[in-house]
Protein backbone atom coordinates (compact mmCIF):
# COMPACT_ATOMS: atom_id res chain seq x y z
CA UNK A 1 0.00 0.00 0.00
CA UNK A 2 1.33 3.34 -1.08
CA UNK A 3 1.74 5.85 2.25
CA UNK A 4 -0.07 8.99 0.23
CA UNK A 5 -2.62 10.92 1.88
CA UNK A 6 -5.62 13.16 -0.24
CA UNK A 7 -4.46 16.92 -0.34
CA UNK A 8 -6.82 18.16 -3.20
CA UNK A 9 -9.84 16.81 -4.85
CA UNK A 10 -11.66 18.40 -7.44
CA UNK A 11 -14.86 16.97 -9.20
CA UNK A 12 -17.43 18.02 -12.50
CA UNK A 13 -21.08 16.66 -12.15
CA UNK A 14 -20.24 14.06 -9.64
CA UNK A 15 -24.01 14.55 -7.79
CA UNK A 16 -24.89 18.00 -6.06
CA UNK A 17 -20.64 18.69 -5.76
CA UNK A 18 -19.76 22.08 -7.09
CA UNK A 19 -16.26 22.51 -9.86
CA UNK A 20 -14.66 24.07 -6.83
CA UNK A 21 -10.92 22.48 -5.49
CA UNK A 22 -11.32 21.15 -2.22
CA UNK A 23 -8.09 20.92 -0.13
CA UNK A 24 -7.46 18.57 3.12
CA UNK A 25 -5.13 18.36 5.83
CA UNK A 26 -3.23 15.18 6.36
CA UNK A 27 -4.69 14.67 10.01
CA UNK A 28 -8.34 15.40 10.82
CA UNK A 29 -11.00 17.04 8.39
CA UNK A 30 -14.33 18.21 9.85
CA UNK A 31 -17.00 18.22 7.15
CA UNK A 32 -19.83 20.60 8.74
CA UNK A 33 -23.18 21.28 6.73
CA UNK A 34 -26.82 20.89 7.55
CA UNK A 35 -28.63 17.65 5.87
CA UNK A 36 -28.90 17.15 2.36
CA UNK A 37 -26.45 19.65 1.14
CA UNK A 38 -23.21 17.03 0.30
CA UNK A 39 -21.18 16.12 3.08
CA UNK A 40 -21.23 12.47 2.10
CA UNK A 41 -20.82 13.16 -1.43
CA UNK A 42 -17.29 14.65 -0.68
CA UNK A 43 -16.71 10.51 0.94
CA UNK A 44 -18.48 9.25 -1.63
CA UNK A 45 -16.12 10.88 -4.46
CA UNK A 46 -12.81 10.31 -2.61
CA UNK A 47 -13.74 6.71 -1.96
CA UNK A 48 -14.99 6.50 -5.66
CA UNK A 49 -11.97 7.47 -6.65
CA UNK A 50 -9.78 5.24 -4.97
CA UNK A 51 -12.02 2.48 -5.03
CA UNK A 52 -13.89 3.03 -8.07
CA UNK A 53 -17.23 2.31 -6.78
CA UNK A 54 -19.57 3.75 -3.99
CA UNK A 55 -19.88 2.62 -0.66
CA UNK A 56 -23.74 3.52 -1.59
CA UNK A 57 -26.06 0.69 -2.64
CA UNK A 58 -27.74 1.23 -6.24
CA UNK A 59 -24.89 3.94 -7.14
CA UNK A 60 -23.82 3.33 -10.94
CA UNK A 61 -22.98 5.96 -13.64
CA UNK A 62 -26.74 7.31 -13.81
CA UNK A 63 -27.39 7.28 -10.02
CA UNK A 64 -23.80 9.72 -9.41
CA UNK A 65 -23.98 11.88 -12.37
CA UNK A 66 -25.27 15.49 -11.51
CA UNK A 67 -28.39 16.27 -12.86
CA UNK A 68 -27.83 19.39 -13.34
CA UNK A 69 -26.64 20.91 -16.37
CA UNK A 70 -26.41 19.13 -20.09
CA UNK A 71 -23.36 17.32 -19.44
CA UNK A 72 -22.93 13.84 -19.60
CA UNK A 73 -19.26 12.92 -18.19
CA UNK A 74 -18.02 12.60 -14.61
CA UNK A 75 -14.41 13.79 -13.93
CA UNK A 76 -12.00 13.38 -10.97
CA UNK A 77 -8.43 14.86 -10.56
CA UNK A 78 -6.97 14.84 -7.66
CA UNK A 79 -3.24 15.13 -5.49
CA UNK A 80 -2.18 12.92 -3.41
CA UNK A 81 0.88 13.41 -1.09
CA UNK A 82 3.67 11.37 0.37
CA UNK A 83 3.72 11.60 3.73
CA UNK A 84 7.33 10.57 4.43
CA UNK A 85 8.81 11.92 1.46
CA UNK A 86 6.28 14.78 0.77
CA UNK A 87 6.46 14.00 -2.70
CA UNK A 88 2.78 14.86 -4.69
CA UNK A 89 1.22 12.52 -7.29
CA UNK A 90 -1.46 13.64 -9.46
CA UNK A 91 -4.36 11.14 -9.97
CA UNK A 92 -7.76 11.56 -12.44
CA UNK A 93 -10.56 9.90 -14.20
CA UNK A 94 -13.21 10.36 -16.40
CA UNK A 95 -16.75 8.62 -16.86
CA UNK A 96 -19.95 8.25 -18.83
CA UNK A 97 -21.70 5.93 -19.85
CA UNK A 98 -19.39 4.14 -22.28
CA UNK A 99 -17.04 3.66 -19.83
CA UNK A 100 -14.09 5.13 -17.82
CA UNK A 101 -10.24 5.88 -18.07
CA UNK A 102 -7.51 6.82 -15.35
CA UNK A 103 -4.64 8.49 -14.81
CA UNK A 104 -1.48 8.29 -12.66
CA UNK A 105 0.80 11.01 -13.14
CA UNK A 106 -0.82 11.87 -16.53
CA UNK A 107 -0.50 8.46 -17.93
CA UNK A 108 -3.34 6.27 -18.45
CA UNK A 109 -3.55 3.19 -16.08
CA UNK A 110 -5.81 0.21 -16.01
CA UNK A 111 -4.68 -0.54 -12.18
CA UNK A 112 -6.67 1.15 -8.93
CA UNK A 113 -4.46 3.40 -6.76
CA UNK A 114 -2.86 1.58 -3.85
CA UNK A 115 -4.59 3.45 -1.20
CA UNK A 116 -6.56 1.90 1.84
CA UNK A 117 -9.66 3.67 2.49
CA UNK A 118 -12.29 2.77 5.21
CA UNK A 119 -15.89 3.97 4.99
CA UNK A 120 -17.73 3.98 8.32
CA UNK A 121 -21.14 5.01 7.94
CA UNK A 122 -24.02 5.59 10.68
CA UNK A 123 -26.09 2.42 10.11
CA UNK A 124 -22.99 -0.11 10.04
CA UNK A 125 -22.95 -0.67 13.46
CA UNK A 126 -26.86 -1.59 13.68
CA UNK A 127 -26.26 -3.79 10.64
CA UNK A 128 -22.98 -5.62 11.87
CA UNK A 129 -25.61 -6.54 15.68
CA UNK A 130 -28.51 -7.57 13.40
CA UNK A 131 -27.16 -9.67 10.62
CA UNK A 132 -25.04 -12.48 10.86
CA UNK A 133 -24.49 -12.37 6.75
CA UNK A 134 -23.09 -8.17 7.44
CA UNK A 135 -20.96 -9.67 10.07
CA UNK A 136 -19.36 -12.65 7.76
CA UNK A 137 -19.11 -10.06 4.76
CA UNK A 138 -17.45 -7.57 7.34
CA UNK A 139 -14.73 -9.72 8.49
CA UNK A 140 -14.57 -11.14 4.56
CA UNK A 141 -13.86 -7.83 2.96
CA UNK A 142 -11.43 -6.65 6.07
CA UNK A 143 -9.49 -9.92 5.90
CA UNK A 144 -9.49 -10.11 1.99
CA UNK A 145 -8.16 -6.47 2.22
CA UNK A 146 -4.77 -7.63 4.25
CA UNK A 147 -4.56 -10.73 2.58
CA UNK A 148 -5.08 -12.05 -1.12
CA UNK A 149 -4.32 -15.29 -0.33
CA UNK A 150 -7.58 -15.39 1.56
CA UNK A 151 -9.72 -13.29 -1.11
CA UNK A 152 -8.70 -15.66 -3.69
CA UNK A 153 -9.64 -19.25 -1.45
CA UNK A 154 -12.91 -17.47 -0.69
CA UNK A 155 -14.10 -16.70 -4.37
CA UNK A 156 -13.35 -20.89 -4.52
CA UNK A 157 -15.14 -21.75 -2.04
CA UNK A 158 -18.03 -19.21 -2.62
CA UNK A 159 -17.77 -20.79 -6.63
CA UNK A 160 -17.93 -24.77 -5.19
CA UNK A 161 -20.52 -23.39 -2.89
CA UNK A 162 -23.12 -22.27 -5.36
CA UNK A 163 -22.14 -25.24 -8.11
CA UNK A 164 -23.24 -27.78 -5.21
CA UNK A 165 -26.05 -25.55 -4.26
CA UNK A 166 -27.14 -26.09 -7.87
CA UNK A 167 -26.44 -29.61 -7.78
CA UNK A 168 -28.70 -30.21 -4.74
CA UNK A 169 -31.27 -27.85 -6.19
CA UNK A 170 -31.80 -30.12 -9.04
CA UNK A 171 -31.26 -33.69 -8.90
CA UNK A 172 -29.06 -34.61 -6.17
CA UNK A 173 -29.21 -38.44 -6.61
CA UNK A 174 -27.93 -38.05 -10.12
CA UNK A 175 -24.97 -36.06 -9.39
CA UNK A 176 -23.64 -37.87 -5.74
CA UNK A 177 -20.32 -37.92 -7.59
CA UNK A 178 -19.54 -34.49 -8.64
CA UNK A 179 -20.87 -33.81 -5.01
CA UNK A 180 -18.20 -36.00 -3.64
CA UNK A 181 -15.50 -33.98 -5.65
CA UNK A 182 -17.02 -30.80 -4.68
CA UNK A 183 -16.54 -31.93 -1.29
CA UNK A 184 -13.20 -32.40 -1.60
CA UNK A 185 -12.29 -29.06 -3.48
CA UNK A 186 -14.42 -27.69 -0.12
CA UNK A 187 -12.35 -29.51 2.51
CA UNK A 188 -9.37 -27.97 1.56
CA UNK A 189 -10.51 -24.21 1.05
CA UNK A 190 -12.65 -24.68 4.36
CA UNK A 191 -9.53 -25.62 6.26
CA UNK A 192 -7.24 -23.06 5.08
CA UNK A 193 -10.19 -20.01 5.64
CA UNK A 194 -10.84 -21.03 8.95
CA UNK A 195 -6.80 -20.99 10.13
CA UNK A 196 -6.39 -17.61 8.10
CA UNK A 197 -10.10 -16.44 10.62
CA UNK A 198 -9.03 -17.54 13.64
CA UNK A 199 -5.03 -15.52 12.86
CA UNK A 200 -7.43 -12.75 11.77
CA UNK A 201 -9.10 -12.46 14.98
CA UNK A 202 -6.17 -13.64 16.94
CA UNK A 203 -4.41 -10.38 15.12
CA UNK A 204 -7.41 -8.33 16.36
CA UNK A 205 -7.61 -8.92 19.70
CA UNK A 206 -4.92 -6.92 21.29
CA UNK A 207 -5.93 -4.25 18.66
CA UNK A 208 -9.60 -4.25 19.74
CA UNK A 209 -9.02 -4.24 23.35
CA UNK A 210 -6.42 -1.48 23.07
CA UNK A 211 -9.04 0.90 20.81
CA UNK A 212 -11.77 0.02 22.95
CA UNK A 213 -10.14 1.01 26.22
CA UNK A 214 -8.44 3.56 24.73
CA UNK A 215 -11.54 5.32 22.81
CA UNK A 216 -14.77 4.48 25.80
CA UNK A 217 -14.19 2.62 28.79
CA UNK A 218 -11.47 1.84 30.92
CA UNK A 219 -13.77 -0.57 32.89
CA UNK A 220 -14.98 -2.77 30.70
CA UNK A 221 -13.71 -5.10 28.41
CA UNK A 222 -14.15 -6.11 24.56
CA UNK A 223 -12.85 -9.41 22.72
CA UNK A 224 -14.39 -10.80 19.41
CA UNK A 225 -14.36 -14.83 18.72
CA UNK A 226 -15.13 -17.16 15.77
CA UNK A 227 -18.40 -19.14 15.94
CA UNK A 228 -17.34 -21.93 13.64
CA UNK A 229 -18.49 -25.35 12.51
CA UNK A 230 -15.21 -26.38 11.97
CA UNK A 231 -14.18 -27.12 15.59
CA UNK A 232 -11.93 -29.91 13.81
CA UNK A 233 -8.92 -28.80 11.66
CA UNK A 234 -9.13 -32.26 10.19
CA UNK A 235 -10.05 -32.92 6.27
CA UNK A 236 -11.02 -36.73 7.23
CA UNK A 237 -13.32 -34.62 10.06
CA UNK A 238 -14.94 -32.27 7.52
CA UNK A 239 -15.94 -34.76 4.49
CA UNK A 240 -17.29 -36.98 7.20
CA UNK A 241 -19.63 -33.97 8.13
CA UNK A 242 -20.12 -33.21 4.99
CA UNK A 243 -21.98 -37.05 4.21
CA UNK A 244 -23.71 -36.94 7.21
CA UNK A 245 -25.50 -33.91 6.13
CA UNK A 246 -26.19 -34.84 2.85
CA UNK A 247 -29.50 -36.14 3.22
CA UNK A 248 -30.76 -33.31 4.71
CA UNK A 249 -28.94 -31.26 2.17
CA UNK A 250 -30.95 -33.14 -0.67
CA UNK A 251 -33.90 -32.40 1.00
CA UNK A 252 -33.83 -28.64 2.05
CA UNK A 253 -31.78 -27.94 -1.37
CA UNK A 254 -28.60 -26.45 0.05
CA UNK A 255 -25.26 -26.90 1.79
CA UNK A 256 -26.43 -26.74 5.66
CA UNK A 257 -22.63 -27.69 6.71
CA UNK A 258 -20.24 -25.55 6.15
CA UNK A 259 -18.03 -21.91 6.87
CA UNK A 260 -20.31 -20.19 5.61
CA UNK A 261 -22.41 -20.87 8.07
CA UNK A 262 -19.75 -19.54 10.95
CA UNK A 263 -20.37 -16.05 12.20
CA UNK A 264 -18.66 -13.88 15.06
CA UNK A 265 -19.64 -12.92 18.22
CA UNK A 266 -18.27 -9.48 20.30
CA UNK A 267 -17.97 -10.02 23.62
CA UNK A 268 -18.58 -6.84 26.17
CA UNK A 269 -17.33 -8.04 29.56
CA UNK A 270 -17.75 -11.60 28.36
CA UNK A 271 -21.57 -11.16 26.99
CA UNK A 272 -22.60 -10.82 24.04
CA UNK A 273 -23.08 -7.87 22.75
CA UNK A 274 -25.46 -8.66 19.80
CA UNK A 275 -28.39 -9.61 22.95
CA UNK A 276 -26.78 -7.66 25.91
CA UNK A 277 -25.71 -4.11 25.08
CA UNK A 278 -27.61 -0.76 24.48
CA UNK A 279 -27.23 0.96 20.96
CA UNK A 280 -24.59 2.79 22.47
CA UNK A 281 -22.42 0.27 23.40
CA UNK A 282 -23.22 -1.51 20.13
CA UNK A 283 -22.08 1.66 18.16
CA UNK A 284 -18.59 1.60 20.72
CA UNK A 285 -18.05 -1.95 20.60
CA UNK A 286 -18.03 -1.44 16.27
CA UNK A 287 -16.30 1.56 15.97
CA UNK A 288 -13.48 -0.48 18.24
CA UNK A 289 -13.21 -3.02 16.07
CA UNK A 290 -13.33 -0.65 13.02
CA UNK A 291 -9.75 1.36 14.49
CA UNK A 292 -8.54 -2.06 15.66
CA UNK A 293 -8.99 -3.25 12.16
CA UNK A 294 -6.95 0.53 11.36
CA UNK A 295 -4.32 -0.51 13.52
CA UNK A 296 -3.55 -3.81 12.22
CA UNK A 297 -3.86 -2.44 8.90
CA UNK A 298 -1.35 0.22 9.97
CA UNK A 299 0.67 -2.65 11.16
CA UNK A 300 0.58 -4.89 7.77
CA UNK A 301 1.12 -2.10 5.50
CA UNK A 302 3.45 0.13 7.36
CA UNK A 303 1.15 2.81 6.61
CA UNK A 304 -2.63 3.75 7.93
CA UNK A 305 -5.51 3.68 5.34
CA UNK A 306 -7.69 7.26 4.88
CA UNK A 307 -10.60 6.84 7.55
CA UNK A 308 -13.91 8.29 6.09
CA UNK A 309 -16.64 8.95 9.10
CA UNK A 310 -20.02 9.73 8.29
CA UNK A 311 -21.93 11.21 10.84
CA UNK A 312 -21.03 8.47 13.29
CA UNK A 313 -22.59 10.73 16.57
CA UNK A 314 -25.84 9.10 16.92
CA UNK A 315 -26.68 6.93 20.18
CA UNK A 316 -22.72 8.35 21.57
CA UNK A 317 -22.83 10.72 24.60
CA UNK A 318 -20.88 13.93 24.80
CA UNK A 319 -18.20 12.07 27.34
CA UNK A 320 -18.11 9.64 23.96
CA UNK A 321 -17.87 12.17 21.52
CA UNK A 322 -14.71 13.72 23.35
CA UNK A 323 -13.25 10.46 23.96
CA UNK A 324 -13.79 9.53 20.72
CA UNK A 325 -11.50 13.61 18.55
CA UNK A 326 -8.97 12.92 21.56
CA UNK A 327 -8.62 9.17 20.23
CA UNK A 328 -8.48 10.76 16.60
CA UNK A 329 -5.75 13.78 17.55
CA UNK A 330 -3.92 10.94 19.16
CA UNK A 331 -3.48 9.06 16.00
CA UNK A 332 -1.36 9.87 13.22
CA UNK A 333 -3.92 9.10 10.19
CA UNK A 334 -6.31 10.79 7.99
CA UNK A 335 -9.16 11.17 8.88
CA UNK A 336 -12.68 13.14 6.98
CA UNK A 337 -15.42 13.39 9.83
CA UNK A 338 -18.69 14.83 8.83
CA UNK A 339 -21.61 15.55 10.82
CA UNK A 340 -25.01 17.61 10.99
CA UNK A 341 -25.10 17.52 14.69
CA UNK A 342 -24.61 20.76 16.35
CA UNK A 343 -23.38 19.54 19.97
CA UNK A 344 -21.07 17.21 17.69
CA UNK A 345 -19.55 19.94 15.90
CA UNK A 346 -18.82 22.11 18.85
CA UNK A 347 -17.07 19.75 20.17
CA UNK A 348 -15.10 19.13 16.94
CA UNK A 349 -14.58 22.90 16.62
CA UNK A 350 -12.53 22.46 19.68
CA UNK A 351 -9.85 20.68 17.73
CA UNK A 352 -7.53 23.80 16.60
CA UNK A 353 -5.40 21.76 14.25
CA UNK A 354 -8.19 20.62 12.48
CA UNK A 355 -9.11 21.49 9.15
CA UNK A 356 -13.18 22.80 8.55
CA UNK A 357 -14.72 22.72 6.28
CA UNK A 358 -18.46 23.87 5.20
CA UNK A 359 -20.63 22.04 2.89
CA UNK A 360 -23.64 24.27 1.79
CA UNK A 361 -25.95 22.97 -1.55
CA UNK A 362 -22.45 21.39 -2.59
CA UNK A 363 -20.60 24.25 -2.45
CA UNK A 364 -17.19 23.71 -0.08
CA UNK A 365 -15.66 26.37 1.96
CA UNK A 366 -12.99 26.80 4.48
CA UNK A 367 -14.38 28.14 8.11
N1 LIG B 1 -27.08 12.65 -9.11
C1 LIG B 1 -27.28 13.73 -8.33
N2 LIG B 1 -27.23 14.99 -8.88
C2 LIG B 1 -27.44 16.08 -8.10
N3 LIG B 1 -27.71 16.03 -6.80
C3 LIG B 1 -27.78 14.82 -6.22
C4 LIG B 1 -27.57 13.61 -6.95
N4 LIG B 1 -27.70 12.56 -6.12
C5 LIG B 1 -27.98 13.08 -4.91
N5 LIG B 1 -28.05 14.42 -4.96
C6 LIG B 1 -28.31 15.38 -3.88
O1 LIG B 1 -27.28 15.28 -2.93
C7 LIG B 1 -27.81 15.65 -1.67
C8 LIG B 1 -27.45 14.63 -0.62
O2 LIG B 1 -26.14 14.78 -0.37
P1 LIG B 1 -25.48 14.07 0.89
O3 LIG B 1 -25.99 12.71 1.07
O4 LIG B 1 -24.04 14.27 0.70
O5 LIG B 1 -26.03 15.00 2.07
P2 LIG B 1 -25.45 15.19 3.52
O6 LIG B 1 -24.90 16.58 3.63
O7 LIG B 1 -24.53 14.08 3.83
O8 LIG B 1 -26.76 15.10 4.37
P3 LIG B 1 -27.08 14.36 5.77
O9 LIG B 1 -26.60 15.26 6.85
O10 LIG B 1 -28.55 14.27 5.77
O11 LIG B 1 -26.41 13.04 5.73
C9 LIG B 1 -29.32 15.67 -1.77
O12 LIG B 1 -29.74 17.00 -1.74
C10 LIG B 1 -29.58 15.03 -3.13
O13 LIG B 1 -30.69 15.57 -3.75
MG1 LIG C 1 -24.74 12.39 4.96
Amino acid sequence: MLPLKISKLQVKNFRNLDEEIIEFSNGINCIFGENGNGKTNILEALYFLIKRKSFRKNASFPQILGIDGENTEISFQSLFTDEDTSEAYTYSGKLNENGHAWFYQGKSTSKKLEIGIVFISPFDSQGFHLSSSQRRTWIDDHLGQLDKEYKKALSRFTKSLRFRNKLLSQKPSQFQKQINAIDEEMADNSIFLTQKRLAFLEDLRPFVRESFKNLFSTEHDLEIMLDTKITNMNRDFYLDMCQRNREKDIIIGHTSYGIHKDDYVLLFDGLNSFDYCSLGQQKMSYLSLLFAYIELFRYKFNSFPIVLLDDVSGELDKLRWRRLVEYLKNKNFQVLITTANDSFKEVLDTIESANKLLVSSGIVQKV
